[in-house]
């Protein structure tokens, strides 16, 4: 009995983590509108470019004894945790190093792993110690990647610490999540990811051990999708499509917790921009798209439709749009749609802020539900600005919504006028009996 009820706790220990969101704005002496025009290479006006624009997601840890503090951006690209030992020229925060001497439980084991985000990478030593979530107690021993910076700069601009590994992998090392279940008995390795459109409506968060799509997405709209390949999470894509224009149909994609963007090869991503340019007037800055607040044709923005296991999964656009403040312009939108050399798509943040994410190591899976923040954001978004009349999904999820309600009421009223008819015929029926009561009594008396 004791047995079974500490299984159950067990399973149910899932540890919810909210996510600290870090968003970079852009400063005011940003002069990236000298380059609107044309797409320009200079090595400076894209680093003050990328310098303004960033958003990250991260949560804080502690690692060594005594613990020091760090915070990590989630990410699933890599199933290295890493953090830096070295101060490196660009970085922000001096003291959120890592002193290797200062903690006893330090290992080292070997040297030389490389280590890379997006374009950076660099040289580490491969390393343990004893690491837990900021506000818990249990301790994990923890193989971690310790830059020593001796190559490139690891994301100058970034506001965090280091990364923190949810990559799947086909090596031996646990990830974190991994960890978490040998040391703490939770249920599952799994873990999940839930990105808010308006944090302070519903803060964006992580749970390790399992998920939660009853506060988070909407149920039944849940679909389990196989990876692609072995070692990380890909998934294949079937179809692109960006409003009514096909972009690219059989791809891989990777779902990219630490970007705030959707990255896509080169010339499918050109594809997407000619649209933009040529029916919304938007035109090209460094790297990407801005566009007018109001587009000019009146038509809203299209949205990016992404199928998977024959299911449509839509990225509307108050989520690859990102409102900036550009200098001759004004107020503009930028693109969060960007090209990549890789070969393969990335969906980061636009994705996860409408699809719940359920990560799933053991089974080598990802689970998809649409975001409980996408309903609510959407139905607030309709009232004030019109769907896209092209999109399938819009139309679709509106007159299936309202054919519901349809259903529901008219056999509400059905039943009504069904129970009103039998007490009506119950009535009628008893009054005749009784007036024939009446009429055979008089009779008798007679
Ligand atoms: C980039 O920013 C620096 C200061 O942060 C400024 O001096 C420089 O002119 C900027 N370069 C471009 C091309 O915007
Ligand atoms: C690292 O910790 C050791 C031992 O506590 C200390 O002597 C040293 O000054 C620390 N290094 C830095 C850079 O803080
Ligand atoms: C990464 O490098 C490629 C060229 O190697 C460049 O085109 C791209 O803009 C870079 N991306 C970032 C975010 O710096
Ligand atoms: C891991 O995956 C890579 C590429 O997918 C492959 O080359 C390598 O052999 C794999 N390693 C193991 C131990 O399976």
């Amino acid at each position: 009995m004791l047995l079974l009820i500490s299984l159950f706790f067990q399973a149910a220990c899932y540890t919810y983590i909210p996510l600290e969101v870090h968003e970079t704005k852009a400063q005011s002496s940003t002069s990236s509108s000298k380059n609107i025009q044309t797409i320009s290479n200079s090595p400076t006006s894209m680093e003050n470019f990328s310098k303004n624009w960033i958003s990250e997601y991260s949560i804080s840890v502690k690692i060594g004894t005594p613990p020091q503090f760090f915070k990590l951006l989630i990410n699933t690209a890599s199933s290295w945790t890493f953090i830096s030992e070295q101060r490196c020229p660009g970085c922000k925060k001096p003291e959120h190093l890592f002193n290797r001497t200062a903690s006893s439980s330090y290992r080292f084991q070997s040297k030389l792993n490389d280590f890379s985000f997006e374009n950076f990478s660099t040289t580490s030593k491969l390393s343990s110690d004893l690491m837990s979530l900021d506000n818990s107690k249990d301790q994990v021993n923890q193989i971690f990647l310790l830059g020593f910076g001796d190559t490139e700069i690891i994301l100058p601009e970034s506001n965090v610490d280091g990364y923190l590994g949810l990559g799947l992998k086909n090596w031996s090392y646990r990830t974190f999540p991994e960890n978490l279940k040998i040391y703490q008995s939770a249920e599952s390795s799994a873990f999940s990811i839930f990105l808010s459109k308006d944090e302070s409506k519903m803060a964006s968060n992580i749970i390790f051990g399992g998920y939660d799509l009853k506060k988070y997405a909407v149920e039944d709209s849940f679909a389990d999708v196989e990876i692609a390949e072995n070692d990380d999470w890909k998934i294949k894509v079937s179809l692109i499509m960006f409003g009514h224009v096909k972009i690219c149909e059989n791809q891989l994609a990777l779902i990219h917790t630490g970007i705030d963007t959707i990255l896509g090869p080169e010339k499918q991503i050109e594809e997407l921009y000619k649209y933009l340019l040529y029916t919304y007037y938007c035109w090209e800055a460094i790297d990407s798209i801005r566009c007018p607040i109001m587009p000019n044709n009146k038509e809203p923005y299209p949205i990016l439709y992404v199928y998977i296991e024959s299911q449509e999964y839509s990225i509307d656009p108050s989520t690859y749009l990102r409102e900036i403040v550009d200098d001759q312009m004004g107020n503009v939108l930028l693109v969060l749609i960007k090209k990549s050399q890789n070969l393969f798509w990335s969906l980061g943040h636009p994705f996860l802020k409408n699809y719940y994410i359920v990560f799933d190591i053991e089974e080598k899976s990802i689970g998809l539900a649409k975001s409980l923040n996408k309903g609510k954001i959407e139905n607030e978004e309709t009232q004030e600005t019109p769907i896209d009349n092209d999109s399938p999904t819009a139309n679709g999820e509106l007159s299936s919504v309202s054919n519901e309600e349809r259903l529901i009421y008219v056999s509400i009223i059905f039943l009504l006028l069904i129970i009103v008819l039998i007490l009506s015929i119950g009535l009628i029926w008893c009054c005749l009996k009784r007036s024939e009561m009446i009429y055979i009594d008089q009779e008798i008396e007679d």
